[in-house]
């Protein structure tokens, strides 16, 4: 029996179907999250593994809540409350179950929760794994983001806002307002940094760094280790009373093996790599910037740069083109967009010149 035939022959109709592909080496890479190109950093790598081989255990065995939970989890958790100047945090298993994590275990019924519309999927399907009432807002549109707060102010008991700092497909920055309108209405304040966290901020924090915005008890950053850290891994900073919380109540806390302990090292010496190097990573970060702008035209606050495309059909062929020319890009179509972009991811570690090429060929499609 073909039990998903009709549902495979409809997307592939619409030019919208997906497979994974093994990733050709011989391509340079403008399609990955890797920012920093810590993915391929050999002395992280070798520090890395060196500092596993000392290990007592060399897999985290089980959850954090039962024995789960070891040295190098408890190090990179204090140096990441450090230097976000949070009171405490926890390490999870992936961006999407922090996500999870979070959306489910806090939003209860009487409560209400309110995201950006552009918000990542796994929020948007915890969103509805959530009894409270959930309201999802236009992208960055803080008018409307007031008006539901206000409407909603003595009608909800706890009320949780949920934004990107830089949105994963269209690049731009949560709009900084949303701080104060959150502080205003005593709402909860949960903002997904994994394509913020390495990449802005005068320490490379992220939103909350790039706005010079004072962390309180109602502010929670989540990120990931799987983007501009170059490991795998997510997440959550917040007050102690959350993460004691989420120790009681999110499932994927309880009841989900810890994070490998060899991606919590990459991790932690990954961080360190751009502490000690937050100067010339800023630099070459502006660079790349100023280079997209002489191009192109186009603004971009952070390292993502999408180019909107006329079909889906026009971004395929866009995407080999580049493919052809030697280049990695992404090919984003619906449902994870609207409208179809190529995502270009220029990484730090690729040298100028081959940017240009590829702005280039995108300038003449
Ligand atoms: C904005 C955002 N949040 C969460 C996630 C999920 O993170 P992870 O890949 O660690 O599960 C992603 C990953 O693609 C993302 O882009």
């Amino acid at each position: 029996m073909n039990y998903f035939d009709s549902e495979l022959k409809a997307i592939k109709r619409a030019n919208r179907f997906r497979h994974r592909k093994l990733y050709d080496d011989t391509l340079t890479d403008f399609a990955s999250n890797d920012f920093l190109g810590l993915a391929q950093n050999k002395t992280i790598a070798k520090k890395s593994a060196n500092c596993f081989l000392k290990q007592h255990n060399y897999g985290s065995k089980s959850s954090m809540i039962v024995n789960g939970y070891h040295d190098i989890h408890h190090k990179l958790e204090k140096l990441l409350c450090r230097t976000n100047g949070f009171e405490s945090g926890i390490i999870v298993g992936s961006g999407f179950l922090a996500n999870i994590s979070l959306f489910e275990s806090m939003a209860r019924r009487g409560d209400m929760l309110v995201v950006d519309e552009s918000y990542h999927a796994s929020g948007m399907m915890a969103s509805r794994l959530s009894r409270a009432k959930v309201e999802i807002f236009a992208h960055n549109n803080t008018a409307q983001l007031e008006r539901i707060l206000r409407q909603n102010h003595n009608t909800h008991k706890r009320k949780i806002v949920a934004i990107e700092g830089v949105y994963s497909m269209s690049g731009d920055m949560a709009n900084p307002d949303i701080y104060d309108i959150c502080n205003r209405y005593e709402a909860i304040l949960i903002v997904d940094e994994a394509h913020s966290s390495g990449v802005v901020g005068e320490n490379l924090n992220g939103w909350f760094d790039y706005n010079n915005l004072k962390i309180k008890s109602n502010h929670i950053k989540m990120a990931t280790f799987g983007k501009a850290y170059g490991s795998y891994g997510a997440y959550i900073l917040g007050s102690r009373q959350l993460i004691s919380y989420l120790e009681n109540r999110a499932k994927p806390v309880i009841y989900s093996t810890a994070l490998s302990l060899f991606d919590t090292i990459y991790a932690y010496y990954s961080i360190k790599h751009i502490q000690k190097n937050k100067q010339k990573i800023r630099d070459k970060i502006k660079q790349i910037q100023a280079t997209t702008k002489e191009i192109l035209g186009i603004n971009m606050p952070a390292l993502i740069l999408p180019i909107n495309q006329s079909s889906n059909r026009a971004t395929i062929q866009a995407q080999n083109k580049l493919q052809k020319a030697g280049f990695a890009v992404g090919a984003i179509r619906q449902p994870t967009v609207k409208t179809p972009i190529i995502r270009i991811i220029p990484k730090i570690n690729i040298k100028l010149a081959k940017l240009k090429v590829v702005l280039d060929i995108i300038k003449n499609i």
